[in-house]
């Protein structure tokens, strides 16, 4: 069976306070809609359609992608006016007849997965159950919550669900009804036009439901099957910052209970956050208040200490990475001790058994193995061998305020604390550089060079004497 997928994006999101449209306020460092378009995208539908409105342009931008399709709705008249807004872009079977059956023979997409792009975690595999229960007609998720009030009820006789009412069109009796709507259901696309068109507005809040396509399809014979979503979050949706701040807790918690599972020690699941992917080898430790962005790979046998925030960044087995260290688009040989209080940034690359200390930035530099740099050091734009060392307080002068230059340092060379290293400039292999030096040739190998004015003992010289008053 084939599928079209409607994320349902065009609510305003008043209640957010915020210029950015609500579906592009980020959890877990990714926008709300692309969650939802790249749960969309792991049913392999035929079809993805986004109903976006609030926000127009800027929603467009964010989420872009050769397989998505938009619909425009303005203004917004409700959840069913938004559905019509899609309804031209969905693929239907070529004669637009209504029978689910044929839909399927012919290859064309038969069932439409209506989704909310504020929805953000619902798993796949409900969806997946859900388009499932809609293959002899539609389906819908529902879930019972202890306070389901806000949320449209499941009205069912005999068990069959016959309605959904909206809360504030519901009955006390009807308010009593703990199984919620969560709005995302699969329906029959060769129908839904037919039914769109006859929904009304005559409801407490002048809006177009697409809750009422449900008598409309009983009406026309088609079954109506809810699916259940295991976890109540599934169907949480944001409409406010406090809920968003709530989903990204719960997301969290999930990912942080999925690396215990696969056997990552992690201090406390409460205080680790994953904005993107986060892969970990075998025995990995990962301490309290650590932030990993982008795709981050751990390989076997590294602890990384607390406080520290590591964006797309490769790190190979035995290495650790001490508190309060900050790494971006860097790789990490194995072996390696980086930090405290360590910087590695964009083009960073670490060999094995390479030591960076703290207060120690390094950028777009390749450290050979066995190197180190301890303590308070920039390297930037430059080449460094096996095996060097670089003392405290040493400068790769790299920037004359409008290029870069490189500096290059051989294998086994030793650069006294606080040289600055003029670029471009070679340091031999070898080669010993002075405390304090300012090196603007290159340094021979195997030599010391140093640039140093003479130390001078003035022996005359008399210390000033306090006027006594
Ligand atoms: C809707 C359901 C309700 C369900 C609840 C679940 C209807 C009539 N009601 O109510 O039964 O329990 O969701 O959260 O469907 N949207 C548009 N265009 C519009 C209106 C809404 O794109 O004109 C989008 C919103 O951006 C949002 C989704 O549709 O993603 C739901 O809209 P919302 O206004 O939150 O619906 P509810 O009134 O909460
Ligand atoms: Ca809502």
């Amino acid at each position: 069976m084939s599928l079209n997928v409607v994320i349902l994006a065009a609510g305003q999101g008043k209640r957010m306070h915020s210029a950015k449209p609500k579906v592009l306020h980020p959890l877990a460092g990714k926008p709300l809609l692309q969650h939802v378009i790249d749960a969309a995208r792991a049913l392999h539908p035929a079809r993805i359609v986004v109903v976006y409105g609030h926000g127009g342009e800027a929603v467009r931008e964010a989420v872009k992608g050769d397989d998505l399709v938009f619909a425009k709705q303005e203004p917004q008249l409700g959840t069913g006016h938004a559905v019509m807004q899609a309804v031209p872009q969905l693929k239907v079977a070529a004669d637009g007849t209504a029978n689910a059956a044929l839909g399927a023979a012919t290859g064309a997409a038969d069932t439409t997965l209506i989704l909310y792009g504020d929805v953000p975690l619902t798993a796949i595999t409900t969806l997946k159950s859900l388009v499932g229960a809609a293959s002899g007609g539609m389906a819908i998720l529902t879930v019972a919550l202890d306070d389901p009030s806000g949320y449209g009820r499941m009205v069912r006789e005999n068990g069959k669900i016959t309605r959904i009412v909206e809360h504030r069109d519901a009955t006390e009796a009807e308010r009593a009804i703990r199984e919620i709507n969560s709005g995302i259901m699969a329906v029959p696309s060769a129908m839904l036009a037919g039914w769109l068109d006859k929904l009304s507005n005559k409801n407490s809040q002048g809006e177009y439901y697409l809750t009422d396509i449900v008598p409309l399809a009983l009406a026309d014979g088609v079954t109506i099957e809810s699916a259940n979503a295991p976890h109540g979050w599934e169907v949480l949706g944001v409409n406010s910052r406090a809920q968003l701040a709530e989903l990204e807790r719960i997301h969290q918690r999930n990912l942080a209970h999925a690396l215990l599972e696969q056997g990552v020690a992690l201090a406390d699941p409460a205080r680790i956050d994953i904005r993107g992917s986060l892969a970990c080898g075998q025995d990995v430790s990962i301490d309290v208040n650590c932030v990993f962005e982008g795709d981050v790979v751990l390989g076997n046998d590294i602890v990384i200490g607390p406080n520290c925030v590591l964006k797309n960044v490769r790190i190979k087995a035995g290495t650790r990475i001490e508190a309060f260290s900050h790494l971006e688009d860097a790789e990490v040989g194995a072996h390696c001790r980086i930090g405290p209080y360590a910087r590695l940034r964009p083009g960073a690359q670490l060999d094995e058994h390479v030591h960076i200390g703290n207060f120690v930035e390094v950028k777009k530099s390749v450290i050979g193995a066995g190197s180190k740099a301890n303590h308070l050091a920039y390297v930037g734009d430059s080449e460094v061998g096996k095996n060097v060392n670089i003392g405290a307080g040493t400068i790769t002068c790299n920037y004359d305020g409008v290029n870069k230059f490189k500096t290059i340092i051989g294998d086994g060379a030793f650069i006294g604390s606080d040289s600055t290293l003029v670029a471009p400039v070679t340091i031999g292999a070898g080669a010993y550089i002075g405390a304090g030096s300012t090196i603007t040739k290159a340094a021979p190998a195997a030599k010391l060079t140093l640039t140093r004015a003479k130390q001078l003992t003035v022996n005359a010289w008399l210390p000033p004497k306090k006027k006594l008053t």
